[in-house]
């Protein structure tokens, strides 16, 4: 298995003195291309903080990051301002869906998508298209020129999973992507996460969704910001 994604022992604190949090802990993970791996635990154990970090939207306090082969954060990095070069990196290499969706309510379920094509530097005259092929992709495209306030939840997450694979990147990370839907949609979320997995995507998924168990390749459970040791 090729990793495309390493982080070695994690550690992230909040706050200082009586404030002082330590969200993640030590935690050393590596995920493989077309990987399904599922983290789990209670909430407060650090899970939204690990992703968090793994796609490149929050620095740890320690530890080292490397996305496909390219430390990008911690020692021997050849980034003295990882800060600097996060943001192309979370273009090239991660697509997020996330609980609540996250959907531009001003925006249709194509522009939704088309935005991130656009942020990505996508040529301008093929985005709509491209877009629209994302939206068909996902069974949406009767909704495709819709606002979310007139889409069901599943649809609305759909949508977020469309616009994560907007750009083509090789990982998906998805934070509790079932938790505002009823059981049957979670399940078929679960299903097109294993899709996109199955088709070569390393899916992370946090969870304390009991369904999403049977869907991953790999679990890891998180207490207190530490991998339980299974
Ligand atoms: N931005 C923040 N500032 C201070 N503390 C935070 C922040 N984000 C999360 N925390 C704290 O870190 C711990 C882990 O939070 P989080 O990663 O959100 O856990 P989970 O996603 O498992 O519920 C919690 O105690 C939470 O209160
Ligand atoms: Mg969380």
């Amino acid at each position: 298995m090729t990793p495309i994604l390493e982080l070695k022992g994690i550690t992230k604190v909040y706050g200082k003195e009586d404030n002082r949090i330590v969200a993640v802990d030590d935690v050393t993970l590596t995920i493989g291309r077309g990987e399904m791996l599922l983290v789990m635990g209670p909430s407060g154990s650090g899970k939204t903080t690990l992703l968090s970090i793994m796609g490149c939207i929050l620095l740890p306090t320690e530890g080292d990051v490397t996305v496909d082969g390219k430390k990008i954060i911690g020692g021997a990095s050849p980034y003295s301002r990882p800060e600097d070069v996060l943001p192309d990196i979370r273009k090239e290499y991660f697509g997020f869906v996330f609980q609540s969706f996250n959907l531009f309510p001003s925006l249709t379920a194509v522009e939704n998508v088309g935005l991130i094509l656009r942020l990505k530097k996508r040529d301008g005259k093929e985005i709509n298209s491209e877009a629209l092929k994302l939206i068909e992709r996902f069974g949406l495209a009767k909704r495709a020129g819709f606002y979310p306030a007139d889409m069901s939840g599943g649809e609305k997450q759909r949508v977020a999973l469309a616009r994560a694979l907007a750009g083509d990147p090789p990982i998906i990370l998805a934070d509790e992507p079932t938790a505002n839907l009823d059981s049957k949609t979670g399940l078929e979320v679960l299903g097109l996460l294993r899709g996109l997995s199955e088709a070569g995507k390393a899916v992370v998924i946090v969870s304390h969704d009991p369904k999403a168990e049977t869907t991953a390749d790999r679990i890891v459970y998180l207490e207190d910001g530490k991998i339980k040791k299974t």
